[in-house]
């Protein structure tokens, strides 16, 4: 058995930001584990910076104003703390905030997906990492649906009416709506997904009033309702012309330098974030 490895002696503050772990893969796994936490806050970090500009209408000075409050009280923490530099952060060639010129589609080196499906496989839920992930592909996604993706991906050849039509026949998840959707894909067989479809479409739309009542009152009761909250979720940030992944490529960008894309001109760019 190898020896553990002598570490340098802990002194005052936190400490050295390392140590022997385990055998085998074990500080593998554990920086792994670590990268799906970070997608996880990124992803929460994300969602408050929309709800707080999209939502609550704050411009950029405001928003700046609130994250560095946040960093300054019980969320005080490296990402909040950057995501305030990040927000402060003007533009050199346009004097707008710069994080508003980021496209809105998140990278990704792939760890928080390993995250996701070590824990598929230990049987451990870890839902807001799971969502993470899933929200950096729908960013870069936004137009696919997963069926045509695998189908291309993996050569299948799918017609989706054919897939709908085998599902309404006498499956399990067979369903009126697959009518619909089957009408859908019969009409307009291209469909990127079948909710762009004029009919179906609204027919959703009508519906989605009472769906956010539902959701709103399982948050009120206090009663768990993931899947309804997830899938209103996805509809939403479906039909949304931007999602806050622009804060989530900045932040990629301010600790790692993975560079991100803006919505005016082509290329891959990097800032230098820290304030001066
Ligand atoms: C890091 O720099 O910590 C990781 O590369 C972040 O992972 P990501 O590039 O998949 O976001």
């Amino acid at each position: 058995m190898a020896a553990t490895p002598t570490l340098p002696t802990r002194t005052a503050g936190p400490g050295p930001c390392l140590a022997y772990l385990g055998p085998g893969a074990a500080g593998h796994f554990v920086k792994m584990a670590h990268n799906g936490i970070e997608y996880a806050l990124e992803q929460l970090l994300a969602e408050s910076y929309d709800l707080l500009h999209r939502g609550l209408g704050l411009d950029f000075e405001e928003l700046a104003k609130v994250f560095t409050g946040y960093n300054q009280g019980l969320l005080k923490s490296y990402l909040v703390e950057i995501t305030s530099h990040i927000l402060n952060r003007r533009d050199e060639h346009t004097g707008q905030p710069l994080v508003a010129l980021i496209q809105d589609v998140a990278g990704q080196k792939g760890t928080g997906i390993w995250t996701s499906k070590a824990a598929l496989d230990l049987g451990i839920p870890v839902p807001t990492i799971d969502i993470a992930v899933a929200w950096r592909h729908l960013s870069a996604l936004k137009e696919e649906r997963v069926l045509r993706r695998a189908s291309e991906v993996y050569d299948y050849n799918l017609d989706l009416a054919t897939v709908t039509r085998v599902w309404r026949g006498g499956c399990i998840i067979r369903a009126a709506l697959l009518e619909d959707i089957l009408a859908a894909y019969r009409d307009r067989p291209d469909l990127p997904n079948f909710l762009l479809h004029p009919d179906l479409g609204r027919k959703v739309a009508g519906r989605q009033g009472d769906w956010r009542e539902v959701v709103k009152a399982a948050i009120d009761w206090g009663l768990p309702a993931p899947a309804l909250m997830a899938s209103l979720a996805y509809l939403d940030a479906y039909r949304s012309r931007r999602l806050p992944a622009n804060l989530i490529q900045a932040q990629r960008d301010y600790f790692g330098a993975h560079t991100y894309e803006r919505v005016d001109r082509d290329g891959a760019f990097h800032t230098d974030w820290l304030p001066g």
